[in-house]
């Protein structure tokens, strides 16, 4: 199999990217960067300027909130919110195993998006659950003090 068909069988499988065609999953390919990252490795570190977000095509990852750990695999995506808020790193996320992404810049992220609202809708969604998920923590938390 060559390399574009792994991608295109690889996010087609992801929850993010269900439904979209053969010619959006090859657009999708096509605007991020191939990267790769082996196991141990820090792909992103919290505190660090976002310069793009990812897209796990194999392997997995782990994001490190603040003690808690968030694994990450196919199909998942990470580095977002820095790009999109303009702000530092939120947590450090680390390759688990050897792990082949996508890498798409910040300059680029906005047309990307623009191009792809289906995943637009679906990284608003997740990204709601990860606020949820702060939320949640912040309650544990501000109930334990209390
Ligand atoms: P960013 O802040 O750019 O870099 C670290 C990334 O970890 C962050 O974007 C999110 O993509 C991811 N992340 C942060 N918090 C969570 C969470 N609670 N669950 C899953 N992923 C998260």
């Amino acid at each position: 199999m060559d390399d574009m068909t792994v991608g295109i069988t690889a996010l087609g499988s992801a929850p993010l990217f269900a439904g979209l065609d053969r010619e959006h999953l090859e657009n999708i390919l096509r605007f991020g960067q191939r990267v790769s990252f082996d196991a141990g490795q820090d792909i992103v570190r919290r505190g660090d300027p976002g310069d793009a977000m990812y897209i796990i095509v194999a392997g997995a990852a782990e994001v490190d909130v603040g003690g808690r750990f968030h694994r990450l695999g196919q199909g998942d995506f990470f580095g977002e919110m820095a790009v999109v808020a303009g702000r530092p790193r939120e947590a450090t996320v680390t390759a688990v195993e050897h792990l082949e992404a996508l890498r798409i810049p910040a300059d680029d992220l906005q047309a990307f998006l623009l191009e792809e609202p289906k995943v637009a809708v679906g990284m608003l969604k997740s990204l709601v659950e990860r606020l949820r998920e702060v939320q949640d923590r912040l309650d544990t938390w501000i109930g334990g003090v209390w």
